[in-house]
């Protein structure tokens, strides 16, 4: 049985960054949970855990965001650290300045790095070409910050992470790559129900396969919403257009039209199912209000636990380590 509270790490924690939870393995996924969850005791009980005092997080947004500037802002500074907003409108990176001179100049000013980005390469070179921890708030192909609240949040609600099933239905977008990487790392069954044309991609079932195998769980991509709900222990959906997407709206609003989230379909899960959602939604799109409103939901707790992980996440990779 997992006990997150008590959990023992087979191994020190010894990542530099947070671009792709593949690069992770279970057991420091377990180790983000398992401090996020003494984090967030400390923090109800107002206790102060200054693990990052004097420290500062440069935070650069090229796509807007509410929780993820928010609860990294408000984290680093529960932490004791100070975090800079730097919107790519404002910085030189914005008119032409290379990623690698804006690493390189960063890092002799600040301690770590927050990037939300399109492209993934950007938050790779930005952590080749620096000397501090960089973590990714977010790519057109990942969001690893929000698949580590989401997993705090099931184990919250369910009390573990292996033998449940969770159904994405929706566009095989940044959210649902890292949600099929973040599953079948830590042995939770995963079903994606998503309409022709819009499935993950290839190389990124191939890891979750490769991920199942040793974790003992399975990867199921369908275009049949019915059959990825059937048996799921957590119900989850997203935008049908992402960020930058927004051209393709009219088309998407029609490919995804049976793909929504509603009593009917959500019905078809097991009767004590939890609805996720990362946040922002749309209500009559993707999901109803009397799913997303009603007593089954968890988005807000899910919301939450972004601050929570997130300082797990910063004190890990940002305090001083003895190797
Ligand atoms: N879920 C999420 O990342 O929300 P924001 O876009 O508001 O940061
Ligand atoms: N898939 C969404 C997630 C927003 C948090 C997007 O990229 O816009």
């Amino acid at each position: 049985m997992l006990d997150l509270e008590n959990y023992k790490p087979k191994k020190s924690f010894n990542q530099n960054h947070l671009l792709c939870l593949q690069d992770y393995s279970k057991d420091e996924i377990y180790q983000i949970l398992s401090l996020a969850l003494k984090l967030k005791d400390m923090q109800q009980m107002n206790m102060p855990h200054p693990f990052l005092k004097g420290k500062t997080l440069a935070m650069i947004f090229t796509k807007s965001s509410t929780r993820t500037r928010v609860s990294f802002e408000v984290g680093i500074h529960q932490l004791g650290g100070h975090g800079l907003f730097l919107s790519s409108d404002d910085i030189q990176l914005g008119r032409g300045e290379t990623i690698e001179d804006t690493a390189k100049v960063l890092s002799r000013y600040v301690d770590g790095i927050m990037i939300r980005t399109y492209d993934q390469q950007d938050v790779v070179d930005l952590a080749r070409f620096s000397n501090i921890p960089i973590i990714n708030g977010l790519t057109d192909s990942y969001h690893p910050c929000q698949i580590l609240a989401d997993l705090l949040t099931i184990y919250e609600a369910k009390g573990r992470l292996s033998n449940l099933k969770l159904a994405y239905i929706g566009d095989g977008n940044n959210v649902a790559n890292s949600l099929i990487i973040g599953c079948t790392k830590v042995g939770m069954d995963i079903a994606i129900g998503c309409p022709i044309g819009y499935e993950p991609n290839d190389q990124i079932i191939a890891m979750g396969i490769e991920n199942s195998k040793l974790s003992d769980c399975r990867i199921t991509v369908t275009n049949s919403p019915i059959e990825a709900i059937k048996y799921a222990d957590i119900v989850y959906t997203d935008v049908w257009a992402s960020m930058g997407q927004e051209e393709e709206e009219d088309v998407r609003d029609k490919a995804f039209s049976s793909y929504q989230v509603n009593e009917e379909l959500f019905s078809l899960a097991k009767p004590d199912a939890i609805f996720l959602h990362c946040l922002p939604a749309y209500r009559g799109k993707e999901v109803t209000s009397e799913i997303i409103d009603g007593p089954r939901s968890f988005v807000f707790d899910e919301a939450e636990n972004r601050l929570h992980v997130q300082k797990a996440v910063m004190v890990l990779l940002m305090q001083e380590r003895s190797d």
